[in-house]
């Protein structure tokens, strides 16, 4: 088989990839080791920037997230039991959209398949060869049998566990690494919000979001030792922790109820560099990670497509290789500041095991800081909403 751009792994980023480049008239064969419904199950990511919004759009599958979509105008943070809303309208004119990572996946899976554009679910032992020529190899395994795809260029949005990077030789990158000592646990409930933005809190018990997914499904999450296993909290123990780390108020109107789904995502800061390595390009998870605070991984999933699709469209419409030379300082500038923002919005909220009474005074600094100085407000404001490229 031969394709232009293999492309490893059918999350966002793979799926997003596929999308733009076929609207773009280059052929992209997709590699998936999971199948289609696996894929649908996990439940991540909820928030979308307004650039994402105006990138499904541009790649023609935005019409269910507007018309499902909630758009948001601010978030509110509760600190210690005192609350504040911040209004991104009125400080950038900004917006979010909340609209599920599996509804953004759902509908690039339905314009595939409604183009007939090719995706191999479940296929195995997929390995990288020749990236450094001209013309690299994907082999892989489906139904037993061995197959290979030869193209120009592979994009690895395998993913953070996936083989793409794991296939660069040793030394061509540099990684640079923070795990933070606690996970969120998450659970999924179809009951109506607790409130009609997202409230994320600070509580010395620890961390707490109130999210949703609907107007009548919410999503909300606690952080928990690293570690800790999602059968150690029945829904009751879940609900007694969120209660006691909301302010007083928030707590009183939350509506519990049975959850559909519970389950644990470690905390991690991840970047390496260069994004290229010859023919291969890697994009989203599997080049960096950014901890959940603030909403930001699938959001730079989908930049880093976007970039990658502009280079390559310019690499075979225009015949110049200026794009894809740049890619990877192009996307990291804004990768870095994702990855500051979201480090600073985790030590902001987060309890951490070895702050003492003078880093929660800071913390509260930080909140009394963001909440008195418009400056401050702006700055929270513009890099939640999105920074530009
Ligand atoms: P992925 O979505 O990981 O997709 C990679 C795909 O590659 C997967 O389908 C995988 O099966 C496939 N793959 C892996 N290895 C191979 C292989 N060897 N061969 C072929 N295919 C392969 N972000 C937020 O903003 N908020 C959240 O609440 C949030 N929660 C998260 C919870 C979890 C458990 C995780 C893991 C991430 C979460 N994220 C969250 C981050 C966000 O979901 C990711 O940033 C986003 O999924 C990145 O998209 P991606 O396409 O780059 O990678
Ligand atoms: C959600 C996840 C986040 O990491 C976040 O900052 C906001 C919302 C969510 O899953 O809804």
């Amino acid at each position: 088989m031969r394709t232009q751009v293999a492309i490893i792994g059918a999350g966002p980023a793979g799926l997003l990839l596929g999308r733009l480049l076929e609207r773009a008239g280059i052929d992209a064969v997709i590699l998936e080791r999971r199948s289609q419904d696996h894929v649908l199950g996990r439940i991540r990511a909820g928030v979308l920037e307004q650039g994402s919004v105006a990138l499904l759009d541009r790649a023609g599958v935005g019409a269910r997230m507007h018309a499902e979509g909630l758009v948001h105008g601010g978030i509110a943070i509760s600190f210690d039991g005192d609350r504040h809303r911040f209004d991104f309208r009125a400080l950038v004119g900004r917006t979010v959209t909340v609209y599920g990572q599996t509804e953004v996946t759902r509908d690039l899976m339905r314009a595939r398949d409604a183009s007939g554009a090719k995706t191999v679910y479940e296929a195995e032992d997929v390995s990288l060869h020749d990236l450094d020529g001209d013309s690299p190899k994907v082999r892989f395994v489906k139904d037993g049998i061995a197959r290979e795809i030869a193209c120009d260029f592979v994009a690895g949005c395998d993913g953070y566990h996936g083989v793409s990077r794991a296939s660069v030789p040793e030394g061509a990158l540099r990684t640079y690494e923070r795990v933070y000592p606690f996970g969120w646990l998450g659970i999924l409930v179809d009951r109506p919000p607790v409130s009609e933005e997202l409230v994320y809190a600070h509580h010395a018990r620890g961390f707490a979001l109130c999210s949703m997914r609907s107007p009548t499904r919410s999503r909300y999450y606690v952080q928990v030792p690293a570690g800790e296993k999602p059968e150690a909290w029945p829904d009751d123990r879940f609900w007694d922790e969120l209660r006691r780390r909301l302010d007083p108020e928030t707590a009183e109107r939350l509506v519990t109820g049975p959850s559909i789904e519970k389950s644990i995502a470690p905390l991690r800061s991840f970047v390496a560099e260069p994004l290229r390595f010859g023919r291969l390009f890697l994009a989203g998870d599997a080049a960096h990670i950014v901890p959940p605070t603030g909403a930001k991984g699938l959001n730079l999933a989908l930049n880093d497509v976007g970039c990658l699709a502009e280079a390559l469209t310019e690499f075979y419409l225009e015949r110049s290789a200026a794009g894809i030379d740049r890619y990877s300082d192009r996307v990291l500038k804004r990768v870095w500041k994702a990855e500051r923002f979201s480090w600073w919005m985790t030590s902001v909220l987060h309890t951490f095991p070895e702050t003492d009474a003078f880093g929660r005074r800071i913390q509260r600094a930080e909140f009394d800081y963001l909440v008195g100085s418009e400056a401050a407000s702006r700055s929270l404001a513009e890099n939640y909403t999105g920074l530009p490229l």
